[in-house]
């Protein structure tokens, strides 16, 4: 399938018949895909569980007009600021620490992993994990007079960001930087808390409550991405998931490239049993792809009731997992071939290499990508069982020109609408995440003691020395 976002995208290898295309046209139509296609557009309440618009297209341009209007706002303080960092304001800036976790990490560790790997203008941390470990391998990295920190949290209240961030602070001051908070960029949409917790308001980056979490890569979220890459990049990012904006919004019927991926995803999940998809990237610049991938469909769509309470029934969101290329096809790849686990596969790879050495590395990688779709397909006849490859298993591979930024937004952009209209066929609030919740209150609990938990929580608090 061709399209305007320098993708291309064979479904030739999946079961997907005109049939069951018709078939699930029809269950769009009933679903009312179109209607809630254009709610979305239009910032309409499509999280109604939290009240809540979905406007990650309005970052981009696309969408209502105050959303974009605003957006645009946000963007134009925030190049602004990205510029003015460049030319020298905070000093010499080598290195940036973004701590931020979940929604406000995976994206722009993703991106800078894929779009700065050489010449980034700044050397760019991704530090998510309350593990100190993490951040004291990016403390061992940096010069901390040329270091700044960028705290990203839509809430400004998650415990993990805001004790890296604490420390940071306090990394800061012993080694010298007398002004420590004067180092700090908050990106968040809670600009009052991250006021109250000492960053000065100028550099306060906001972004709107109605974009969620997994979707924030496009506002103030994405400013390492800008800091990397310059803000042209940026911008060329943003226009990138446009044009798959304009694409997902426009087109009718199994043309539509998301709705036509989420027929397949249904038909795999729902009508075939399968329990995971596997998402493999033949290219080591979007090895993050399967992590960033995992967070966006598996907290959007793993849910077990529908939009009205009732329950879903029948399996929603597989589970995402994946790795990158040739690598995996020397781990895993024997279960996907010989397995009892019928797996779809999505193999991502780039037509353009992105190094310089021989063309032999990309020609050898390219053909490795398209040779496990032929096998898993083709499979192989064998007198000898263990030798016998079944075959018939299922795969699609989505081609890119080349990794740019604009085709990067398009690719991920592809991948919001697709979850997206997983997630109308199925009835299902995907922008909510109740889900997380309970653990993080039981956790709270543990932290402020006296509370009483089952035998075998107790046992392993003893053991830790924590309780
Ligand atoms: O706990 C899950 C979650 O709320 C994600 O949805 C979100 O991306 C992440 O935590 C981080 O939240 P915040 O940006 O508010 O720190």
């Amino acid at each position: 399938e061709e399209n305007s976002c320098a993708i291309r995208f064979d479904w030739s290898k999946t079961h997907l018949d005109a049939a069951h295309v018709a078939a699930f046209e029809e269950l769009a139509r009933l679903t009312d895909f179109v209607g809630r296609r254009k709610a979305l557009f239009a910032g309409d309440i499509v999280n109604p569980t939290e009240g809540r618009a979905a406007e990650h297209t309005a970052q981009r341009g696309v969408g209502k007009d105050e959303s974009v209007r605003q957006a645009a706002e946000y963007h134009h303080r925030m190049a602004a600021i990205v510029e003015a960092i460049h030319r020298g304001a905070m000093g010499e800036v080598k290195h940036l620490i973004h701590i931020g976790i979940g929604g406000s990490a995976l994206g722009p560790a993703l991106a800078v992993s894929a779009l700065a790997r050489d010449g980034a203008m700044v050397h760019v941390h991704v530090i998510s994990n309350i593990d100190g470990c993490a951040l004291e391998q990016a403390f061992a990295a940096c010069d901390p007079t040329k270091t700044m920190l960028a705290i990203a949290s839509k809430t400004f209240t998650t415990i993990e960001t805001m004790t890296n961030a604490e420390s940071a602070i306090a990394w800061l001051r012993e080694n010298g930087v007398e002004d420590a908070y004067g180092r700090v960029v908050a990106l968040t949409a809670a600009p009052e808390k991250a006021i109250a917790w000492g960053v000065d308001e100028t550099r306060i980056l906001p972004f709107s409550e109605s974009v969620g979490g997994r979707y924030s890569l496009w506002s103030s979220i994405g400013f390492p991405v800008a800091m990397a890459l310059g803000w042209p990049d940026f911008a060329e990012l943003l226009e990138g998931a446009a044009a798959m904006d304009r694409h997902f919004r426009d087109t009718d019927g199994v043309a539509n490239l998301p709705l036509r991926a989420a027929f397949a995803d249904q038909y795999y999940t729902r009508l075939r049993g399968c329990q995971t998809r596997a998402v493999f990237a033949y290219d080591e610049r979007l090895a993050l792809l399967p992590d960033y991938l995992q967070q966006l469909e598996m907290e959007s769509n793993g849910k077990r009731v529908k939009v009205d309470g009732s329950p879903v029934g029948g399996p929603t969101a597989p589970i995402t997992w994946g790795g990158v290329g040739t690598d995996a096809q020397h781990a895993v790849f024997q279960l996907l071939h010989q397995g009892t686990h019928l797996v779809p596969v999505d193999f991502i790879a780039s037509i353009a290499p992105g190094h310089d050495l021989a063309p032999a590395h990309h020609h050898i990688l390219l053909s490795n990508c398209f040779a496990q779709g032929a096998a898993l397909m083709a499979g192989k006849a064998s007198e000898d069982p263990a030798r016998a490859y079944p075959g018939d298993r299922p795969s699609t591979t989505i081609l890119l020109d080349e990794v740019s930024p604009a085709t990067f937004g398009a690719l991920i952009a592809f991948h919001e609408h697709r979850t997206f209209a997983n997630a109308v066929l199925m009835g299902i609030n995907p922008f909510d995440q109740f889900g997380v919740e309970l653990g993080k209150e039981i956790a709270k609990q543990i932290e402020s003691g006296g509370a009483c938990f089952d035998p075998s929580t107790e046992a392993l608090l003893k053991l830790a020395g924590i309780s």
